[in-house]
Order: C-alpha cells, then structure tokens, then sequence
C-alpha cells in the first residue's frame, strides 16, 4: 500500500513509499483510511525534533476510515462500520494524567497517512453523522486536546470570557469552537487580519493581533479587566503578555510550545494575582467520549483549511510549516 514514511537521509524527509500492509495483532483491526489530518507533531517529526525517531516509520495521527478485518476474537459486526479513531493510546486509568505506557498514533506506531492502518479495536468510535469523511478525520488529536485544556484542565464555566491564542491553529480552532458551544464569551488572537476576521465570523467577541504589543492594554479595555482562561499552545516570550491579560484568579492552561521556552517569567504577577498556570497534554478515554458528545449535540463541523492527495504530502507540511494554514489540513489516499 502507499504510505508517507519518515526517511531522515532525503531532502524532504518523508516520502510516498510502497510499504507492507501492518500484520493484525490481537484486539486489533484494520482500518481503510477515507481522510487523514495533520497535526504539528507530523510536522515535529519531519523536522527531527523527537527523541527515536526512526526512517520508515508511517507518520500521522488522525483518520478516519471503514473497518475491513478485524482479528481473530474481536467482534465482526466491526467491519464496514465507519469509524474515527481516537490517536491517544494507553492512557491509563487516571482523569488526571496519563500512565507511561500513553503513546500517540502515527509514532513510534506506524500511523494514518496510509491507505490502511492498523489500531486496537477500543480506539474506534463511529462517526458522527453530520460529518463529512474530511471533517471526522480532522477531529480527533486536535479535538481532544482543545476539549480537555478547556474542560478538566480549564474548567470554563458559561458566561466566563475566555481567549484562545493563535486562532489559525488546529488546535485553537477547536478551543472556540468547543468554548462557544460552552456558552462563553471568545476573544481570539492571531498573526493574521483574515484569521481575525474568520474568527469574529465564527461568533468571538474580539480578536487581537499578538504581534502588535498594544494587543495587551487593548484585551484588558476590551474585557474589562482581562480573561477568567487563556488556552494557549505557544508559550515562548509572549507568555509574559498572557500572564498580563489573565484576570486576578484566572487559569491559564497551555498545550504546547510552538514558540519555545519563555526566557524569563512574571513569577511576581503570578502569585499576587492568585494566577493557576496549568499544562494540558491529549485526554483520556473519557475526554473523548464527551468530546464527541459535544460535536453530535452542537452539530460541530471542524474548520477544515485544504485537502490534498497523499502524493501532495510535502506541499501539505510545508504549507503547516509556514503557518499558512487556517484550519485542518487533510490528506486523502
Ligand atoms: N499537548 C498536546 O497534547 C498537544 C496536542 C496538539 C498540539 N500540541 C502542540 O500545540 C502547538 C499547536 O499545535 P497545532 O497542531 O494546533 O499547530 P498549528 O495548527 O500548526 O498551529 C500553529 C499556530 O500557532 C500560532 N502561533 C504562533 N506563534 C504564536 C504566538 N507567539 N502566540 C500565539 N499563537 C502563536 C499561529 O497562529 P496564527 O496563524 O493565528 O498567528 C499558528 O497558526 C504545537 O506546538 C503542537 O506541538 C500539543
């Protein structure tokens, strides 16, 4: 079958290879891919920046797909089901953290850019209905991640004004998504007027440019005095500026950090202001589950930026690279 494999000695380093079918082990079954989505972890692992990375290894995380076989034992009414497939494997029985077996799809586990994967049977759920094949394969890492930084991590309440960084992320699309649904007041920020743009278009009240400094005095006047939550996935320097636009006794949850470590850190601001800072990774078996309840009950449809053939694999990183992307960017085999 095709596949988009890591090869660490070419210039691109993916490629589309001609690879082996995975064997199905037990409690597993065979899922043929219809749409895969890319997170930044793909392009994070193109870039080398994992510990055993290994070439040959079938990147991606998301998809979504029609059951073909399934193993020996697990149940057949499986196949022809269509499924999306939760990328958080292992997580273990805690809510509150995942145990150190967690692994994500698609590394070191050979993932979704393929035209068929291999995964255990209890990370299938079917698809919602109101979805195209695109928009379910968009949903699940991304999704996840936005629901549980919000949710068990940021427990936002209705009515709470929550801000939501760099709106053209994958990530951060779900954020406002799930907190208007949520009932909450959403300002957004971003590099780029149009995102801004799109995301008042969606329902925020405000949207900031993070790259103008003035961004911050303008968020307070805006909100009266600043955010109950702040969902963030770039940390780096500019955390500071979130640390001065939290409300005194307000959270800030963040999920990555696209930007890098901050160089120096408020530490005053934050304890006299009562500030919670929180770190959010994925969710657990019981995030997805409500996840999905949210998207069937609020008829979600995921913000999707561009499809492309699996041949086009390197325009589509390429195009996360640059940070162009508005949205989920969709492979098709
Ligand atoms: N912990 C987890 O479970 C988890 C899960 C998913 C992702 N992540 C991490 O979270 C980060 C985002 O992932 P993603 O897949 O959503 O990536 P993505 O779709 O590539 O989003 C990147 C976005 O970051 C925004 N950004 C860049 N610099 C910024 C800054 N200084 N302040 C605010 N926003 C800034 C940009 O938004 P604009 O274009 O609007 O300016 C850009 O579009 C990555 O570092 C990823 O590795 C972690």
């Amino acid at each position: 079958m095709k596949a988009i494999v890591l090869n660490l000695d070419s210039k691109e380093k993916i490629s589309l290879t001609d690879v082996q079918e995975s064997i199905i082990g037990p409690g597993e079954v065979r899922v043929k891919i219809k749409a895969a989505a890319l997170n930044h972890r793909d392009e994070w692992s193109r870039q080398g920046l994992y510990p055993n990375l290994k070439s040959g290894i079938i990147l991606g995380s998301d998809g979504a797909g029609v059951v073909s076989e399934v193993a020996k034992g697990v149940d057949t009414s499986w196949i022809g089901k269509e499924v999306i497939i939760n990328a958080s494997i292992n997580w273990g029985d805690k809510q509150s953290v995942q145990g150190k077996n967690f692994e994500i799809l698609g590394m070191p586990r050979n993932g979704t850019f393929a035209e068929n994967v291999v995964v255990p049977v209890d990370r299938l759920y079917q698809k919602p209905d109101h979805l195209t094949w695109e928009e379910a394969a968009a949903l699940p890492l991304a999704g996840l991640t936005a629901y549980r930084a919000l949710t068990y991590q940021g427990q936002l309440e209705d009515d709470e004004n929550v801000l939501i960084t760099g709106f053209g992320g994958g990530v951060a699309q779900f954020a406002a998504q799930f907190a208007l649904a949520l009932g909450a007041k959403v300002s957004i920020s971003s590099s780029s007027p149009d995102k801004i743009k799109k995301g008042l278009k969606m329902g925020a009240s405000f949207g900031f440019d993070y790259t103008n400094p003035n961004w911050v005095d303008k968020a307070i006047e805006a909100t009266q005095g600043g955010f109950d939550l702040i969902i963030d996935g770039a940390a780096g320097d500019s955390f500071n500026q979130l640390i001065q636009v939290c409300k005194p006794g307000g959270r800030i949850v963040f999920y990555g950090a696209t930007r890098g470590n901050p160089g120096k850190l408020e530490a005053r601001r934050i304890f006299w202001n009562q500030l919670k800072i929180m770190g959010s990774t994925m969710g657990s078996d019981k995030d997805f589950r409500k996840m999905i309840q949210l998207i069937e009950q609020k008829e979600i449809h995921p913000v999707i930026d561009q499809v492309f053939p699996l041949e086009k694999a390197i325009d589509a990183f390429d195009r996360m690279r640059a940070g162009e992307q508005m949205g989920k960017i969709i492979l098709k085999p």
